[in-house]
């Protein structure tokens, strides 16, 4: 990494043109009508890897069932689960569940105000920290997240790749120097989220509305679409998986997944990953020793009727969906459970299980598509 200063100069031309900005063109968000940590924690970890317009739904749904870190520690996780639904990343919703845990037992129900107290919560990194430290607590700490590494590499046309250890040091020096004084700290933070987010976006950036446009060395060069280097992505696996939609009467067997993991504590139809041929009858019999081992139960005229694509970060999924009745009722324990129809929607169900979901009232209207 070259050496680089970030002159005294630069925050005339970008911290103070940004604020400008912002008083203009700031975004008028459901979390920046108050500052109270709780609300602003929420808000951060909601935003983490999702864009404004899907979280603030979200965010009012969130704030008023758990208007206080004392509500969100008593829930049960499901409840918690459910909520987050369909907002991907379920781990974020276990971890601010388990941080208002700790914040309740261990502080009285007090956010942590100091760096160390917020990253020692579970879901807490340093950007976040600074995020919830700098506008709810009127302190002065840097951030670095997508959007702020994007704007930042762009206005000093860096060209190495910003995850690079040297780069991403000098970025969050960077991000702390070009910091206006502690009064305008949360304004200004609120500002370089909201360019990165509406102006100097990942493909296109409109740079003709940017504020710091006139001194942005990318556009300079000619370089906005160009930078942040991009990482080829390495190519991901699929993988072929079968999900057992088991009926009983007016009930179905559903399972909740491990509490680590991928989809954590989310529920699903129970299945396995399927190994091997990927005929109907081998996945077939998959699908019949997979509840024969796991309720003891003979399944018998089993039917292949949905395959749904599903993208993960690591890996495709082709979920096969098998549907079987028996006639009567088999006990089951947790993690398995026999839940009425309709009350499958009082379960969070991970994003390709809802398409099953779904699709049922189709299902029953319609013969096996084999
Ligand atoms: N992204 C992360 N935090 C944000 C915030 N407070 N406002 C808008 N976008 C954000």
């Amino acid at each position: 990494m070259m050496e680089r200063v970030v002159e005294a100069k630069t925050r005339t031309r970008f911290t103070r043109p940004l604020l400008q900005w912002y008083q203009a063109a700031g975004r008028d968000l459901p979390w920046r009508k108050n500052t109270d940590p709780y609300t602003v924690w929420v808000s951060e970890i909601m935003l983490q890897q999702t864009q404004v317009t899907t979280a603030r739904p979200y965010f009012d749904r969130f704030l008023s069932v758990f208007p206080t870190v004392f509500d969100l520690a008593k829930a049960d996780l499901d409840k918690v689960l459910k909520l987050w639904q369909g907002l991907g990343y379920y781990a974020r919703a276990r971890h601010l569940h388990q941080a208002a845990q700790k914040i309740v037992a261990q502080f009285s129900g007090k956010i942590p105000a100091t760096l160390e107290g917020l990253c020692d919560l579970p879901g807490i990194g340093r950007s976040t920290a600074g995020a919830i430290l700098t506008i709810a607590f009127g302190q002065r700490y840097p951030i670095l997240d997508g959007n702020v590494r994007r704007v930042l590499c762009r206005f000093f046309a860096i060209e190495e790749d910003p995850r690079e250890k040297a780069v991403e040091a000098w970025l969050w020096t960077c991000s702390e120097k070009l910091m206006p004084r502690r009064h305008e700290s949360g304004d200004y933070l609120q500002a370089i989220m909201d360019l990165g987010a509406t102006v100097c976006t990942p493909k296109r950036p409109n740079c003709g509305d940017c504020p710091v446009g006139p001194h942005c060395s990318a556009r300079q060069l000619g370089l906005q679409q160009e930078l942040p280097c991009k990482i080829p992505r390495k190519t991901i696996p699929h993988y072929d998986y079968f999900a057992g939609l088991l009926s009983c009467e007016d009930s179905v067997l559903i399972h909740q997944r491990p509490l680590t993991g991928l989809l954590a504590g989310l529920w699903e139809f129970p299945g396995s990953r399927l190994e091997g041929e990927l005929k109907e009858g081998t996945m077939l019999s998959c699908f019949e020793s997979f509840f024969q081992k796991e309720i003891n139960q003979t399944i018998k005229h089993a039917r292949l009727c949905m395959s749904i694509r599903h993208v993960f970060t690591h890996f495709k999924m082709t979920l096969h969906v098998f549907s079987a009745e028996i006639k009567t009722p088999v006990p089951v324990k947790i993690p398995l459970k026999w839940v009425k129809r309709p009350a499958l929607s009082d379960y969070a169900f991970s994003a390709a299980h809802q398409k099953i979901i779904s699709r049922l009232p189709d299902l029953d209207n319609r013969p096996s598509l084999f």
